[in-house]
């Protein structure tokens, strides 16, 4: 039986929003202005906040639902959002994914989904190169939106602690137009218009979704018909928002302390996450997220140990509160069964209690043809019904997804219904870090998750 070591650490020390900044900070660009940093963190320090500490509370609890089985997550968006894609088009599309996603998830496994979206503050990213070298010059990485811009020269890549202020305009612009949708009847199942499929061509795919959507209706006209009561979470769906919380200095901004309870949130997004890279139990990013109310996402891939992964715990949630970790494990088709069962076997002996979620997409990364990013649709597939298979296996459960999408007919990712081809991904390939599942493919595998579930419960019911 596994038996935890204790971690090398020195006695954990008060923690405050910046208590992060006395240890090794992995991932940070070289500001070169110190005072300009410290000011900016001032100044957005002051800023009205984008979430508040009763919708993280609730998200909290339905998280720990999920960690049981009563519920599903559904995280995704993009890798990276361009402050150039705060367009009502582009977050309207990819609500729409995400949303009809979610109605193949509810019907289908027959339990909530909880949504969550890689936007609204998606705009920070860990390179593995400081710097890019491109016909003799080298200048910094491009480390998202939130630091510097992608294109290549000095003055662009230029580390710049203005465009924190500008991220936080953006992801609050976002916000309240996902708001604004959600509250508007845009996610309203009474609207059927709303949750047509423009942009799937595949007819197999598209007869499958409106049989969903038929059905559904059906249910509500029932429902409505046999009730007085106004339907409520039926008929509306609430967004909650998530970001990589790697830049520090803007996450320490919007830690505030909550006037009810005194304690502290990150009120920038509802479910901060932590990287793979910045996962160390003594480096800053931890330090960080173990003080905060929030529940929070965890990365985890190859490389992850039993003897690392227990003490981590056991520092960021030293109390077992429910729904406080989401593990989001990320090894790869080819790594998954060999590096997840030892871990979900110690958690098991650890007595914590975390909700599983599979990211079928960072361990299937390749790069084709001229340096082109890409992942196969059946390697994600694959990760994904090895992660179901292995958690069932092991007496664990396999709570959400986490995936990388966008609503634009994009061409990233090979594979899926359309039999996308290597050839096919210079037509429209638009991403600037990682490649993401377009609508088509993305929906095809919430149909694919469901069909998973279900050939799971036949074969145990038998
Ligand atoms: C990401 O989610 O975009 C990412 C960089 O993931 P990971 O930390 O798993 O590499
Ligand atoms: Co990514």
């Amino acid at each position: 039986m596994f038996q935890p070591k204790m971690p090398s650490l020195e006695p954990v020390q008060t923690w405050t929003r910046d208590s992060w900044r006395q240890y090794e900070a992995e991932q940070q660009p070289a500001f070169d202005d110190k005072k300009q940093l410290a000011e900016v963190v001032e100044e957005l320090n002051s800023k009205p906040p984008l979430v508040t500490p009763w919708e993280i509370d609730r998200l909290k609890g339905q998280i720990a639902q999920a960690s049981i089985g009563n519920r599903f997550l559904l995280q995704g968006g993009d890798c990276a959002e361009l402050f150039s894609e705060c367009r009502p088009d582009i977050i309207a599309n990819r609500l729409k994914v995400l949303l009809q996603m979610s109605l193949v998830l509810v019907y289908g496994l027959r339990m909530p989904v909880i949504r969550v979206g890689r936007f609204a503050g998606q705009y920070a990213k860990p390179r593995s190169s400081d710097t890019e070298e491109n016909n003799g010059e080298i200048f910094p990485s491009y480390r998202g939106d939130i630091v510097n811009a992608p294109e290549f020269g000095r003055q662009a890549r230029r580390p710049a602690p203005e465009r924190m202020i500008k991220a936080y305009e953006y992801s609050a612009i976002s916000l309240n137009y996902i708001r604004a949708l959600g509250e508007g009847g845009f996610a309203d199942l009474n609207h059927p218009e709303n949750w047509d499929l423009g942009f799937v061509e595949h007819d197999e795919l598209r007869r499958e979704y409106q049989g969903i959507v038929d059905s559904i209706l059906e249910a509500l006209k029932f429902m409505q018909a046999v009730s007085s009561n106004p339907i409520g979470d039926i008929d509306r769906v609430s967004f909650y928002t998530s970001h990589e919380a790697l830049l520090l200095p803007y996450e320490e901004a919007f830690t505030r302390q909550s006037e009810h309870s005194s304690k502290a949130y990150n009120l920038s997004t509802h479910f901060p996450w932590i990287g793979k890279r910045t996962n160390q139990i003594d480096g800053a990013h931890i330090e960080y997220i173990r003080g905060i109310q929030n529940p929070i996402g965890i990365k985890i891939g190859s490389g992850m140990t039993p003897e690392t992964l227990i003490p981590l715990l056991d520092r960021v949630n030293a109390n077992h509160e429910a729904g406080k970790i989401s593990l989001i494990t990320r090894f790869g088709a080819k790594h998954i069964e060999k590096g997840l069962r030892p871990l979900i076997k110690a958690v098991q002996t650890s007595g914590h209690t975390v909700l599983w979620t599979c990211d079928p997409m960072h361990g299937n990364t390749e790069v084709v043809g001229n340096d082109v990013k890409t992942r196969r649709y059946e390697n994600i597939l694959s990760e994904l019904e090895q992660a179901f298979d292995i958690h069932a296996d092991c007496g664990s459960i396999l709570g959400g997804v986490h995936l990388e999408l966008t609503g634009e007919n994009v061409t990233e990712c090979i594979g899926g219904a359309r039999g996308l081809k290597e050839a096919d991904l210079s037509r429209a390939y638009q991403s600037e870090v990682d490649p993401r599942l377009n609508g088509e493919q993305a929906l095809e595998l919430a149909f694919a998750i469901v069909r998973k579930q279900r050939a799971m419960r036949q074969e145990a019911s038998v």
